[in-house]
């Protein structure tokens, strides 16, 4: 689109102010179309930006490879500028606001010389829903338009349902001007002056020298989370890291659970999961595979929607064994980045099953063959998929007034300690659980491994102070009749000798069957100092043979080992001080006692 379709004062004014801020050559304004897609897409395979891939194979696939120094998310460079640094919390970099403006315009002036810069208006939530939220984005790299248009709904209509209101404003820029005879390069990016800046009271973000993920893609991450997060407290609702998925059981009732889960946990497997032999007629569908809005409804219930529109997932690992909901959505219409290339032209990457080529480009672009020491793909490979590709999607998937939430399960990758599956006793045990969930990092010297927290998995989402973000939680008891039911699960559990105790994937399964069995009080449980777990006659073993006594393994709760993960979360808590809601602590020091006891 060449002229802006909008008489928007606020953003009119805003991207005339950013063109002449960052002397971008031209500005264009995005309109969303299938056509704008196919032709940016050509002008990436043009730059040297895109490979197309075999379009027998791959029909509509691309390749980019990205500069090996801007491969993932840059936690160090995220910032939350909040005017008081207290309410960044001491999770979250800070800084003053007026300080990182003033840095950041001394970055952004003149960055975008010689480029173009794209206006892309686009909406998180179904188009015109009063669940949604619109935002726009300025950015000189099309990599991050067509990426957009997958992952978000873009351009003309979405000014329209703006009209004259007010938009969360989204600057971005890779760094990389083309000024003085300076020529392109395939991946620009100015990887030594990266920022991922959130400034909540004003609802904008500005992101600057980074081209990938979620330090590009705006809407995802820094909108869908890290802002919305702050709405979701002041206007009493919940942006959550989290997947959502309705269970369907063989008499058509569908019961919908939303879960967070650090990454490396399979949270993308567990969205599209397949259940297995001996559960006929069960079926799970896709709401979301990473992000839900969860707003109470006038029932008394939570509803949740899928802000996004694709799927931006992490290749490596992703077969047909671990999720053929993945690999076929990605069968087509797919931006791949950092994956390896086959010879004819398709994809690869460690962990999609089957033999070894015998010969690959990398993700660097180099030669690569089986007797190769580095991986083929980059660990944070990706492809980014649209939603309504998925075999396993819900019908309900795009539905404005969400769908209705009946448990939160949180999990973590712990190989000791934790039980496979344990359901807490009250809303506040709940809380408790999920903001101390966390994954093993390395093992300690004496084996007992240490657990990087990330409560709720929000730990790099959290646009807040997170002893807020807990207190914002445990008041929604207050407010919601109908709470959902809350569960941790751990899939990861090891014998001494280091083997997996639970089969994973297709398997988990059971666990979200007992899960919706609890929910629906046909299943009674019985006590741990963890909560509520199920006996083994509670579980369906049809199709899969897990004998009592490996059960009894991974469900095992031992008071030593108890004891010392509630100790050990004290060091946690004890970096809020006053933030730290007294009900959490209340909750640690209440089973430190019993374990102790
Ligand atoms: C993601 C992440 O990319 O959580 O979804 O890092
Ligand atoms: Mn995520």
């Amino acid at each position: 689109m060449e002229s802006p379709k909008t008489t928007n004062a606020i953003l009119l004014t805003w991207v005339k102010e950013i063109a002449e801020l960052t002397q971008a050559a031209a500005v264009y304004w995005c309109d969303g179309s299938e056509a704008e897609y196919d032709r940016l897409c050509q002008e990436l395979v043009d730059a040297g930006t895109f490979i197309k891939l075999n379009p027998v194979l791959r029909p509509g696939c691309f390749l980019a490879r990205s500069d090996v120094r801007d491969v993932a998310r840059v936690e160090d460079r995220t910032f939350i500028c909040s005017e008081r640094k207290e309410d960044a919390g001491p999770t979250n970099n800070w800084e003053a606001p007026a300080t990182m403006r003033v840095r950041l315009d001394g970055l952004f002036k003149g960055c975008m010389a010689g480029r173009t810069m794209y206006v892309i208006p686009f909406s998180m939530g179904p188009l015109g829903s009063d669940i949604a939220q619109i935002g726009v984005q300025l950015t000189d790299s099309p990599y991050v338009v067509v990426s957009m248009r997958i992952m978000a709904r873009i351009g003309s209509k979405v000014l329209d349902v703006l009209g004259n209101k007010a938009f969360i404003k989204c600057m971005h820029s890779v760094g990389y001007p083309l000024a003085n005879g300076r020529s392109d390069v395939k991946w620009p990016c100015n990887p030594e002056n990266r920022y991922i800046v959130h400034y909540p009271e004003s609802r904008e973000i500005a992101s600057f020298g980074s081209g990938y993920g979620g330090n590009a893609l705006l809407g995802k991450k820094c909108v869908a989370l890290r802002i919305a997060s702050v709405m979701a407290r002041d206007e009493g609702w919940l942006a959550e890291h989290m997947m959502i998925v309705g269970v369907q059981s063989p008499d058509g009732e569908k019961t919908y659970i939303a879960g967070a889960f650090p990454s490396a946990c399979g949270k993308t497997n567990l969205a599209m999961l397949i259940p297995p032999a001996g559960f006929e007629g069960w079926k799970v569908f896709t709401v979301g595979d990473d992000i839900a809005w969860i707003k109470p409804g006038a029932d008394g219930r939570l509803y949740a929607i899928n802000p996004e529109a694709g799927y931006f997932g992490v290749a490596p690992g992703t077969s047909m064994e671990s999720n053929p909901s993945a690999m076929l959505t990605m069968t087509k219409n797919t931006i791949f980045t950092n994956v390896a290339m086959t010879d004819d032209g398709d994809v690869w990457w460690e962990g999609i099953g089957g033999d070894k080529p015998a010969h690959l480009i990398d993700w660097k672009g180099q030669d690569w063959t089986p007797a190769t020491t580095t991986p083929a793909a980059h660990p944070n490979a990706r492809f980014t998929s649209p939603a309504h590709q998925c075999p396993s999607v819900d019908p309900d998937w795009e539905n404005p007034n969400g769908v209705p939430i009946s448990a939160f399960i949180f999990g973590g990758r712990l190989s000791t300690t934790f039980p496979l599956v344990y359901q807490s006793r009250s809303w506040e045990h709940g809380v408790y659980m999920a903001a101390t969930l966390g994954s093993e990092a390395t093992a300690a010297a004496d084996n007992q491994a240490a657990i990087r927290r990330d409560p709720m998995a929000m730990l790099p989402f959290c646009g807040y102070n997170m002893g807020d973000y807990w207190k914002h939680w445990l008041s929604m008891e207050g407010k919601v009749a109908h709470l959902p039911k809350i569960f941790r699960i751990n899939w990861f559990r090891k014998t001494a000798d280091g083997k997996w105790l639970w089969p994973g994937f297709g398997q988990n399964m059971r666990v979200l069957q007992w899960i919706v069995k609890r929910v629906n009080g046909q299943v009674h449980g019985h006590e741990t100092i963890f909560g509520t777990v199920p006996d083994y006659d509670d579980i369906n073993w049809q199709g899969l043979a897990y004998d009592k006594a490996t059960f009894a393994k991974v469900m095992e709760v031992d008071k030593h080992n108890s004891a010392r993960e509630f100790e050990d979360q004290a060091t946690m808590f004890n970096k809020f001080g006053s933030a730290l809601p007294p009900a959490l602590e209340k909750q640690r020091q209440e089973l430190l006692a019993k374990a102790l006891g």
